[in-house]
């Protein structure tokens, strides 16, 4: 037992309350940094008609948001919907939905149900009321049919129900999408007691799910941005203090910087460092700089094996010298930088930190820069105009920084980056 009062049953339980690299966040108390954006959604949600369309980056924290504001909005006589959209149908999809807030043996009432049987004229009829009643949804074959299944849903399920439609951009077929934004519509026009809250990745609305709609008076929507440096030292703070020890403001800073803003790596960060506190043999309560090399260490290993992949499939080649020039990329606060700018700012700064290895000059550096668009590289950067070169999925930076971290480098540090 290394850090005070603590056994490892207790630690454990801490720490996986707190900390959650794998699993999206689901009420308010750990969801750092997003009040605005909860108070946003419960504005638009007390607008008749109004939906929210969550997007952004991976990873930046889309799903978090989308299931806190879901539970707080959600009536307490049942849970919120989730569904995750794919390659299926949107009307599928509205049809899981309709599943899953339906079960079998369910919380449907009877009387609710014969109410509907009596009411129902035309589309399902007699048969699909009676039907659903024992948890069987017939297929959804137009907006229409979604229409009536949906309206539903919002006299059965509860008082207020809340469906989440996650993953939107895996939709990628743009019918679907189309067919997706007249039942928004329609849920609207028709004044359903049903809620939406979409997510999706993607830096548009309007590539998402097109302009009419993107700009309509459906949509309330949101762009997530990176977490800020506060929110990202509160998820270490939130942790150190229920286990009773402190994190340096030094290292909070650098957490926050090497995440870059995404949250995973600062849970991931803080519980591998909180780890080697507990394996410390002294018995500890303060932070030390072993225990923050090795929870960068051990973050690294425990990073999610598509990171991985991406970073190795970029730098991993005949020549030796990609990974600097990699670092030199994700080193600014600028998502977007130029080749000069990359390379005397940063660059040429690393490189004097990895001597005995000798810089490439700019000619071969910027050769390094092209390669690492092509696809034998993975595409891991993109060019965005002459000379200027971003990450192609941002959450890839703090990968970067995390990787140049554990060989010693340290990229990112100037202001709060
Ligand atoms: N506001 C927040 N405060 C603290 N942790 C957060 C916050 N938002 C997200 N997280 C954490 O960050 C990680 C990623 O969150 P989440 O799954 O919500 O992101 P996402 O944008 O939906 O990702 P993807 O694009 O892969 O679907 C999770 O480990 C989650 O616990
Ligand atoms: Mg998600």
């Amino acid at each position: 037992m290394a850090i005070k009062n603590l056994d490892e049953t207790t630690f454990k339980q801490i720490l996986k309350e707190n900390l959650t690299p794998a699993q999206a966040i689901s009420s308010p108390e750990h969801l750092k940094g997003r009040a605005q954006n909860l108070r946003q959604i419960d504005r638009a949600f007390n607008s008749a008609g109004k939906h929210i369309f969550i997007y952004g980056d991976r990873g930046v924290g889309k799903t978090s948001l989308a299931q806190t504001a879901a539970f707080l909005h959600q009536s307490a006589d049942a849970e919120p919907i989730l569904l995750t959209c794919g390659a299926a149908p949107f009307l599928t999809t509205v049809r899981d939905a309709v599943r899953q807030a339906l079960p079998l043996g369910g919380r449907i009432k009877q009387k609710k149900t014969e109410h509907r049987v009596k009411a129902s004229v035309g589309g399902f009829g007699y048969d699909w009321a009676a039907n659903i009643s024992n948890g069987d949804v017939p297929p959804i074959e137009t907006v229409n049919d979604a229409i009536q299944l949906l309206k539903y849903v919002g006299e059965a399920h509860s008082a207020e129900p809340v469906i989440i439609f996650d993953e939107f951009d895996q939709m990628v077929d743009n019918e679907q999408r189309k067919c997706c934004a007249e039942v928004i519509k329609q849920v609207s026009d028709q004044n359903l007691n049903v809620r939406f809250i979409f997510c999706g990745i993607g830096n548009s609305l309007e590539n998402l799910i097109g302009v009419h709609l993107s700009t309509g008076r459906y949509l309330s929507p949101i762009h997530l941005e990176r977490l800020t440096h506060d929110a990202r030292w509160e998820i270490i703070n939130a942790a150190a203090n229920a286990l009773g020890v402190k994190v340096s403001h030094g290292h909070l800073v650098r957490i926050g910087q090497i995440s870059d803003g995404f949250p995973s790596y600062i849970h991931l960060i803080g519980e591998q460092l909180f780890w080697s506190m507990f394996d410390d043999e002294d018995l500890v309560d303060v932070c030390t700089q072993k225990h923050f090399e090795s929870g960068v260490s051990q973050a690294v290993a425990e990073a999610e094996t598509t990171l991985k992949m991406i970073y190795d499939n970029a730098v991993q080649k005949y020549l030796d010298d990609y990974e600097e020039v990699l670092w030199a990329v994700a080193d600014h606060q600028l998502l977007r930088r130029q080749t000069t700018d990359i390379y005397e700012k940063s660059y040429l700064r690393i490189m004097a930190e990895r001597y005995p290895r000798q810089p490439l000059v700019k000619h071969n550096f910027s050769l390094r820069l092209n390669a690492l668009k092509s696809a034998r590289h993975g595409q891991i950067i993109v060019g965005t105009g002459a000379g200027w070169y971003e990450f192609r999925e941002n959450i890839v930076r703090g990968y970067v920084r995390l990787r140049a971290e554990k060989e010693g480098v340290q990229l990112g540090v100037e202001g709060y980056a």
